[in-house]
């Protein structure tokens, strides 16, 4: 059965390039009005372009519907204002992709708290500013999905991108609040992690493998993750048409008591720990606890 968005209001936040306009495009194509939003900035953050227009205009020329926002999503009220406006043109808002994204690289020896600071705001407040400003309606409508962009810098880390590697791990840890909150509405929240040839990664692949992670490998992942069927709280990564899922674990871990709970208890039971039989994937923070009291009881 093919996947369809007619009747749903989609906004792609970062659609004038890149992964997302490759998400706005095929959404539009599947039947979504979509707001694609976009500041228009170069890599770093600075400056302004027309560069979502541009992509509404594709859309309407393949015969889709569109309308562009050139708000920053740093800017809540800006958000909020772009919500309203796809509401009151369209009468809802179903999917959000906060996709917006900047690089301010340097190794941290080397980085200014100012450019932790902005990478934090553009990716991790500027997804809770957009989500925050759809939840409401999200929540009225008993609809929504909304999709974080995590990155493998942040889930395992990535030399020279603190700030950056940062504020992507917090998405997925703002996926992980939002998905529980959002569960008795209907909303389902995710994270993607993707890898493509970009302007944000064209100094790191190579001519061949730019192509071969074009943005158009990695859409289908971000699709299925706003569709009606789409799962709640996954993590997924893609890209070249590989899709993996990355999970948080926790061990069954040690219990130490006595003389044993101390530092050199610790450093003794390192290997029992850390050992990974039997590790778990809990799906909320107080499973970590449960886990605990089970461990309590003998069990
Ligand atoms: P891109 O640079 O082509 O796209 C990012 C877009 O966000 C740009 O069009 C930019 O103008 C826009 N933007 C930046 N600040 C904004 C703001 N304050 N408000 C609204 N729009 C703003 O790069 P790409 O690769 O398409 O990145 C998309 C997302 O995927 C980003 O979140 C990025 O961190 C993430 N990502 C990309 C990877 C890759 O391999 N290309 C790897 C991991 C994550």
């Amino acid at each position: 059965m093919s996947i369809r968005f007619d009747n749903r209001v989609a906004i792609v936040t970062g659609a004038g390039g890149g992964l997302g306009r490759a998400y706005a495009l095929e959404l539009a194509r599947r039947g979504a009005k979509v707001v694609v939003n976009d500041l228009g900035g170069s890599r770093d953050g600075t400056g302004h372009s027309d560069a979502a227009l541009k992509v509404v205009e594709e859309i309407e020329a393949a015969g889709g519907e569109a309308m562009s926002n050139g708000g920053s999503v740093t800017e809540y009220e800006q958000m909020v204002e772009m919500v309203a406006r796809a509401k009151e043109k369209w009468g809802g808002v179903h999917i959000l992709i906060n996709n917006a994204g900047v690089l301010r690289d340097k190794t941290f020896v080397k980085m200014e708290p100012a450019d932790f600071k902005f990478v934090i705001d553009v990716h991790l407040n500027g997804s809770a500013n957009c989500a925050k400003a759809v939840w409401e309606i999200m929540r009225e409508q008993a609809y929504g999905r909304i999709l974080m962009t995590a990155s493998s810098s942040g889930l395992y880390g990535n030399f020279g991108q603190a700030n950056y590697g940062a504020a992507k791990l917090g998405l997925a840890g703002l996926t992980k609040t939002l998905y529980l909150e959002g569960a008795k509405y209907n909303i389902k929240v995710n994270t993607l992690a993707p890898t493509a040839g970009t302007r944000m990664t064209e100094d790191l692949f190579p001519k061949e493998a730019f192509d071969a992670f074009s943005p158009e490998k990695v859409a289908p992942a971000a699709l299925y993750l706003v569709s009606e069927d789409a799962p709640t709280n996954a993590i997924i990564g893609a890209g070249a048409g590989v899709f993996q899922a990355a999970y948080v674990t926790l061990t069954q871990g040690k219990l130490l008591t006595g003389d044993e709970l101390s530092p050199e208890g610790i450093a003794a039971h390192w290997a029992e720990i850390t050992d990974r039989t039997g590790e778990m994937v809990p799906q909320a923070g107080g499973e970590q606890s449960m886990s605990i009291l089970r461990k309590l009881q003998g069990q």
